[in-house]
């Protein structure tokens, strides 16, 4: 079995795909039976698979491609819970899983068996994500909506995120990097088809340069590296959402936006919506600040010494450009 098919049948069985509480979900595999034929078809493939699961890179490369689904699952359904420093858990609760499954395919000398006990190593795992999901939400009451249809994360085609950000290719230093460019990575494609060298980070691309698996929180964006970096509705958005609601990791995104600026050439520049007019106000002159109003995309440029009060900058969503002085 290639390792594609044997991804694709343990996503089926431990990556969840409906917007249903996780402990409900948990309950329910526990209980009731497994997708019609799973275990019927993971009983008739055990040796391959018993053989698959025991090799260490394989298993590695399918509990780094579980993890990253059910990321993608998460973000489909909450952008906003910060899995940032859970990576090494998700993969623990994975790589914990695949043993399990393992197990229950060596113990079971029947399909029905195989059910039974893969239902309870599937209950366990549900459980187990579950329990991370709740740690991260930031009201545990909610923790049952934290996974309902709101605020789902979308992704855009390059030609609006450069209209948003008022981007010419002509203006464009390298090289780009688009911080948070969705598992499309639609604009570093664009930007390359034009000849332009542009990179990728998201938490949820494969690492196949020139897309980076990678969290923008820890990404080492080096010092005086970048022409220009981009981040449309990704980074900035997290930093307003966090602003919000936790001092804590407010603070770590406002040392992540310096590391960023930081990691300019001179006369390079970083682009984004939406704004962050909490911090922008505080940058050292060496950065020029320009903000156009997304709603009015014909309107004026503002300075940053008109800064919208903190109660009306919601009405302001506006795409800013920070240019490092040469
Ligand atoms: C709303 S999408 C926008 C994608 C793209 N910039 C666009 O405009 O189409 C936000 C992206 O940020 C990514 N993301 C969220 N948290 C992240 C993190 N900590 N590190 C890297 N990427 C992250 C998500 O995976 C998602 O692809």
């Amino acid at each position: 079995m290639d390792n594609a098919r044997l991804t694709a049948m343990l996503e089926t069985l431990l990556v969840p795909s409906a917007g249903v509480p996780l402990s409900a979900l948990a309950q329910s595999a526990s209980r009731a039976g497994l997708p019609r034929d799973l275990a019927g078809s993971v009983f008739e493939q055990r040796g391959i698979l018993l053989e698959a699961l025991g090799d260490e890179a394989d298993a590695a490369r399918v509990v780094d491609a579980l993890t990253r689904r059910f990321v993608e699952y998460v973000q489909g359904k909450n952008q906003f819970l910060p899995f940032s420093s859970d990576w090494p858990t998700l993969r623990s609760i994975f790589h914990g899983a695949l043993v399990d499954v393992r197990g229950a395919i060596a113990e079971s000398a029947s399909a029905t068996e195989l059910d039974r006990l893969l239902r309870r190593a599937l209950g366990a795992h549900l459980a187990r994500l579950d329990e991370l999901v709740r740690s991260l939400c930031p009201e545990p009451d909610r923790a049952d909506d934290v996974l309902g249809a709101e605020p789902t994360s979308d992704e855009y085609s390059a030609e609006l995120q450069l209209s948003v950000l008022r981007l010419e290719l002509l203006d464009l230093m390298e090289p780009v990097l688009d911080v948070g460019c969705g598992t499309g990575a639609s604009l570093v494609h664009y930007l390359r088809a034009y000849g332009l060298e542009a990179h990728g980070i998201d938490l949820v691309v494969p690492n196949d340069p020139p897309l980076a698996q990678a969290d923008w929180m820890t990404y080492a964006y080096g010092v005086s590296r970048w022409g220009t970096v981009i981040a449309h509705m990704s980074f900035t958005n997290h930093f307003v959402f966090q602003d919000q609601c936790s001092e804590e990791q407010a603070e770590k995104y406002a040392l992540t936006y310096m590391r960023i600026l930081r990691s300019l050439k001179p006369g390079g520049a970083f682009h984004y919506a939406p704004a962050v007019p909490f911090i922008e106000r505080h940058l050292p002159g060496e950065f020029l600040i320009t903000r156009r109003p997304v709603a009015a995309l014909s309107g004026p440029e503002t300075t940053a010494g008109e800064q919208p009060s903190e109660e009306r900058w919601h009405e302001l969503v506006c795409a800013v450009r920070v240019h490092k002085r040469r």
